[in-house]
């Protein structure tokens, strides 16, 4: 089956008792049980549900995996696989992360016993030289947010292989439509269905899926444990939105390689980070293993009076926490998604206050140009010295 058509046909598409074109939205907490000891294949919402298992079918057909779970938010997908490590246990993950796993990870593995280290992602050998004898797990993200760096996928699968570790990766930006890790050997795949997989900006959920029924088990276990399971109703609006992914996808992307072009050659924009980009480090890497620059870019006027003078004239994307959505969205990651990070290290990794987010919608890609450039007028600075292309 292509993808269009598994983005239809992936999972059940009608209901099997009355041939509804949509699966239902099984609104029950708990399923009668006819023989009252034995088991049945629903008991309880928070063991499984028709309109999550749905969801979650679908999602493993896309992935190309056998077993997915549908949590309620991003955060809950990343903590169940995170939190599965041991006392002990050794974790790597990459350096450009998204805000909340980077919290996950300082604030909660040390009260687990659980060590970690972070790498530059887009040096294979870095990864390399942060294993230990305990480490058991490696974590990417690609491209990364808000950085847009390019880890090698297969190079880290190859390197965990060898040295038998977990590898496991956050797919959010990419999406299965452009990039299916479980083909390029990795072990746990996870999105933030909150994103592009919904695609319109009001629901919060999580995905995980895997290929490997030991880590299957334990994901059912663990999310029977902490109950942090989609609810019937948001199962089935991302089952909705699912079925427009790709068309949705594909203008967004459209759009973003539009918008990335031209404000690279604005004179108040010092940098862009869109891995289309001819100049960006790692594109070919990132064209081997995915199938788009995707839908997110990111790019600096250099100060925060320069962003609040842009944010202030800006009409048709909305300012927010959140990317993903069919309407365009701007964030400041110094103070949005990263701010969990102390201000140092988010410094370090080149997450800095002139920094703007830039998620393409499907509005015409030229009204969206007119609008940020109508605002970058309004950008009193002008001085870019040195055009920093990346
Ligand atoms: C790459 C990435 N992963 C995970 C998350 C967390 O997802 P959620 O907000 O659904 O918990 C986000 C949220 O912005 C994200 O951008």
């Amino acid at each position: 089956m292509e993808l269009d058509t598994k983005l239809i046909h992936g999972g059940p598409l009608i209901d099997q008792h009355t041939g509804s074109s949509s699966v239902p939205i099984y609104q029950a907490s708990t399923f009668h049980q006819a023989q009252f000891s034995e088991s049945q294949e629903f008991i309880y919402t928070r063991f499984g549900n028709p309109t999550r298992k749905a969801l979650e079918e679908t999602v493993s057909c896309l992935e190309f995996a056998k077993y997915g779970y549908a949590f309620a938010s991003g955060m809950a997908a990343i903590s169940a696989v995170l939190l599965n490590f041991s006392q002990g246990d050794h974790v790597i993950l990459c350096k450009d992360i998204y805000g909340g796993a980077y919290q996950l990870v300082t604030e909660m593995f040390p009260r687990y016993g659980i060590e970690y280290t972070f790498v530059d992602e887009t040096d294979l050998y870095a990864w390399k030289k942060a294993i230990k004898q305990n480490t058991k797990g490696i974590y990417i993200e690609t491209p990364s947010n808000p950085l847009l760096t390019v880890t090698d996928i297969r190079g880290v699968v190859n390197l965990a292989k060898k040295y038998n570790l977990l590898t496991i990766i956050d797919n959010t930006f990419m999406t299965p439509i452009f990039q299916n890790p479980i083909k390029l050997g990795v072990d746990i795949v996870i999105h933030s269905a909150t994103k592009f997989i919904n695609g319109h900006s009001d629901v919060t959920a999580g995905l995980v899926v895997t290929n490997n029924q030991e880590i299957a088990e334990t994901l059912f276990k663990t999310q029977k444990m902490l109950g942090n399971m989609l609810p019937p109703y948001d199962c089935w609006l991302i089952l909705r939105g699912i079925k427009t992914m790709k068309i949705r996808m594909e203008k967004e992307v459209e759009n973003a390689a539009f918008i990335a072009g031209e404000l690279q050659k604005h004179s108040k924009v010092k940098a862009v980070y869109y891995p289309g980009l001819e100049y960006h480090n790692g594109r070919e890497i990132h064209f081997s293993q995915a199938g788009s620059g995707g839908a997110v870019l990111t790019f600096d006027l250099g100060s925060y009076e320069n962003v609040k003078d842009f944010f202030a004239h800006v009409s048709i994307p909305i300012v927010a926490v959140s990317l993903g959505g069919v309407e365009s969205i701007l964030s400041y990651p110094f103070t949005m998604s990263h701010a969990v990070i102390p201000e140092k290290e988010r410094l370090e990794l080149g997450v800095t206050d002139g920094l703007v987010r830039l998620s393409c919608g499907i509005e015409d890609k030229n009204d969206l140009l007119n609008d940020l450039f109508k605002a970058l007028d309004h950008v009193k600075t002008a001085d870019v010295l040195q055009k920093k292309i990346l």
